[in-house]
């Protein structure tokens, strides 16, 4: 980003960053997280859940290159050690059930990481908007996906 293009940022521009730099690290956890569980979960209705988490962890990993990009853009780095990612991260990492065939126990930790992203980004939506149109677009474009998540995740409780 330019010099013109920053300045024209109506927000504390190391603040923003910071608050970036905590979405990527929350998507990190993400990733892991559901990447893990799609390579665990068992049981006799395992199937479509595991396919949901390996689908969506693509989609996180794909917001943690997004907000890497943004941060760059924005004259900084994100996190560069693997060990500050849940330091640096809104919320700590959630283990996931050790019953790996409890679908509904794992659909509940996963749905509550999307409710999570979606404060987060409707957060910082609101934050950007008419400030920093450059990021309030990828937020916008964020927290549609987030919404998706979560609605996909909740579709599969068992009843
Ligand atoms: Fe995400
Ligand atoms: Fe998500």
């Amino acid at each position: 980003m330019g010099k013109q293009a920053r300045a024209i940022v109506d927000l504390s521009l190391k603040e923003l960053v910071r608050e970036l730099n905590k979405a990527y690290c929350d998507e990190w956890l993400a990733f892991y997280l559901y990447w893990y569980i799609a390579h665990v979960v068992s049981g006799r209705s395992y199937a479509n859940i595991k396919s949901a988490l390996e689908e969506i962890a693509k989609d996180e990993l794909e917001h943690a290159s997004e907000l890497a990009e943004l941060i760059t853009t924005l004259g900084d780095v994100p996190s560069s050690n693997p060990m500050d990612i849940e330091k640096n991260a809104n919320f700590p990492y959630t283990l996931p059930p050790k019953n790996t065939a409890d679908i509904n126990r794992i659909i509940r930790v996963v749905t509550e990481a999307e409710s999570g992203a979606i404060e987060i980004y409707h957060k910082l939506a609101k934050k950007t908007q008419g400030k920093d149109y450059h990021t309030h677009q990828l937020m916008v474009h964020i927290l549609s996906e987030e919404i998706g998540h979560e609605e996909r995740f909740e579709n599969l409780l068992e009843r």
